[in-house]
């Protein structure tokens, strides 16, 4: 068991960290979630030493980890760590990069540090790629090489740090299959994901990080569906609703392009979906909406309902009564049709933004 007692990290200008508590039960896979820059890194790296805390304790099976006089080695045997950016060995072999630690740190000899490594590659599917090297490798099967050289350490507790954030979306699937299938050796594991759809499917406890500490935490259902302070509430749902706002025709398209794929990494859509979301953005606000966009900004939402498989687009603008379907854009107007299970537009006159363009894509 893992037990943070006043834990607290400070750098020179910022101290990310004020006051972390939480008891960590052997066997508990923990989602942590928060704001960029809220501290879920640095809490990782201080979990297993790779970044001494400033303050507080750090308790592995009731021994104090932060003391002065313990042999860190002995935690970091315990623990791996999975980076965003692989952090593989770029001059090593795939099978050498499994090989060096153990034999290094746990000095086990070659041959036994080779099967097992083999083994490991067999488990995270890269059987047969002992001898390449990670250059070679795409992302995803960089991450699996990475993932598979922390098991060969056979660590009791593993943390992972946006395992899949890097990686193309493509290979996020795969990648998170892997991480699934480690979920049921029984091993400590904590993410920092964002992706609730794999958090719900995997994990036990949900850590929100805010404000220097674990600000709420509990079950996925609980804090991703109905969680009970404001600022885990806003977060929570700016995962699940993408909102934007448009106030310059020279808008920064590829931001915004990459926001929305980033929508779509969370929530796991599918890629047809993710192809109509786009539509609507590039069909709707770049080309039916564009003189509109010229004298007052424009805001887009969109969300995704997992249980109904829907996307809906939904702009808003204020101005005079504009519905685009009688503007001279024929083309981009028939291309949202076709593509659209609904699309309606609504006046309102009382409201500030009283144009509404709603569409409804099914996938
Ligand atoms: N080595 C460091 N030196 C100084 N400041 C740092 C260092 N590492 C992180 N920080 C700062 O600490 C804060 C938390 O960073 P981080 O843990 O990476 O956040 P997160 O992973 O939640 O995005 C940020 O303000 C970051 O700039
Ligand atoms: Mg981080």
């Amino acid at each position: 068991m893992i037990e943070l007692i006043h834990l607290q990290k400070k750098y020179q200008n910022v101290t990310p960290l004020k006051d972390v508590n939480a008891k960590i039960n052997n066997g508990d896979v923990i989602s942590i979630i928060g704001p960029s820059g809220s501290g879920k890194s640095t809490l990782l790296r201080c979990i297993n030493m790779l970044e001494r805390p400033t303050g507080g304790q750090i308790l592995l099976d009731g021994v104090d980890i932060t003391a002065s006089k313990y042999d860190i080695t002995q935690a970091r045997r315990r623990m791996g760590m999975v980076f965003q950016s692989f952090n593989l060995f770029g001059h090593l072999t795939v099978i050498e990069n499994l090989m060096v630690p153990p034999m290094d740190i746990l000095k086990k000899s070659r041959q036994e540090a080779y099967e097992t490594g083999v083994a490991l590659l067999k488990r995270v599917g890269l059987a047969g790629r002992e001898l390449l090297y990670p250059e070679q490798l795409s992302g995803g099967l960089k991450q699996r090489v990475a993932i598979a050289r922390t098991l060969a350490m056979d660590p009791d507790v593993i943390l992972l740090d946006e395992p899949t954030s890097a990686l193309d979306p493509t290979m996020i699937g795969e990648v998170q299959a892997v991480i699934r299938d480690l979920t049921n050796t029984g091993k400590t594991m904590m993410i920092v994901t964002h992706e609730m759809q794999f958090a719900r499917a995997v994990c036990n406890r949900v850590f929100y990080i805010d404000q220097g500490g674990i600000y709420e935490e509990g079950p996925p259902e609980q804090v991703f569906d109905d969680p009970k302070l404001e600022r885990t509430r806003q977060f929570i749902r700016r995962l699940k609703v993408l909102e934007v706002t448009f106030g310059n025709p020279d808008f920064d398209y590829p931001g915004i392009t990459a926001e929305i794929d980033r929508y779509c990494q969370t929530n796991v859509i599918p890629a047809r979906l993710k192809y109509r979301i786009r539509l609507a953005f590039e069909e709707l606000v770049q080309q039916l909406l564009r003189d509109i966009l010229v004298k007052i900004s424009i805001n887009m939402m969109v969300e995704y309902s997992e249980k109904e498989q829907t996307a809906t687009v939904t702009v808003r603008y204020g101005g005079d009564r504009f519905d685009p379907s009688v503007g001279d854009n024929e083309l981009s107007y028939n291309l949202l049709k076709a593509s659209a299970q609904e699309l309606e537009y609504t006046y309102d006159p009382e409201a500030e933004e009283c144009n509404e363009v709603r569409v409804l894509f099914r996938e």
